[in-house]
């Protein structure tokens, strides 16, 4: 990742497609003198997802697109990065899988966070299949967007103890809570 150079904060886009709580803590870290990016837009493939309100909130700019047509969009999203001069991109339950084409544009540049230990459980119904498997730890990472889903390299992964009382909604609780450390935690790496 290139060096922060002065005191200007890398533009970033966030990605989302429903609740945004992962947004929202993005955001407020954002904020803060420490974080070296900055949140300048907000792109969701949903018009209902949940997390658009905080584009409001934060007076950020939305942009909502059906990614009816994958290539047509994704040529539309990549001029609008460049024009607003976006450098980085952070997936927070993004739903959509983006083309090998649109991730060689960002290469190294694009993020996600997963809610389970990876290379376990990639994809969907994660807590589920771990509890079911009677697995002792859960958890979530943050890695590298490549055109392999939730394959790309690790940044940071942090584990959680599964207890005989848990649940998928508790899990899961838990799961986001650390999620909310992790994210900030793993973009401070990445710049620095
Ligand atoms: C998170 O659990 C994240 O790990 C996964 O999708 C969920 C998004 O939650 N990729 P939220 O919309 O940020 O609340």
């Amino acid at each position: 990742m290139e060096k922060l150079t002065g005191p200007k904060k890398v533009k970033t886009v966030v990605f989302i497609s429903g609740t945004g709580s992962n947004l929202k803590n993005l955001i407020k870290f954002s904020k803060t003198k420490k974080s070296p990016i900055s949140i300048d837009l907000i792109i969701s493939n949903l018009v209902q997802a949940k997390g658009l309100m905080y584009a409001d909130q934060f007076n950020i700019q939305k942009k909502i697109f059906n990614f009816q047509s994958l290539k047509k969009t994704e040529k539309t999203i990549l001029l609008l990065l460049k024009k607003k001069n976006i450098k980085f991109i952070c997936l927070a339950g993004f739903m959509k899988i983006l083309s090998k084409n649109f991730i060689k544009n960002f290469n190294g540049k694009i993020i996600n966070i997963h809610p389970s230990l990876l290379p376990k459980y990639k994809g969907l119904d994660t807590h589920n299949r771990a509890i079911k498997n009677k697995d002792k730890f859960a958890g979530c990472t943050v890695h590298f967007v490549t055109a392999k889903l939730d394959s790309g390299k690790k940044i940071l992964q942090k584990r959680i103890k599964i207890t005989s009382q848990d649940n998928v909604t508790s899990l899961a609780k838990k799961v986001q809570k650390e999620e909310h450390k992790l994210y900030p935690e793993a973009i401070m790496k990445i710049f620095n």
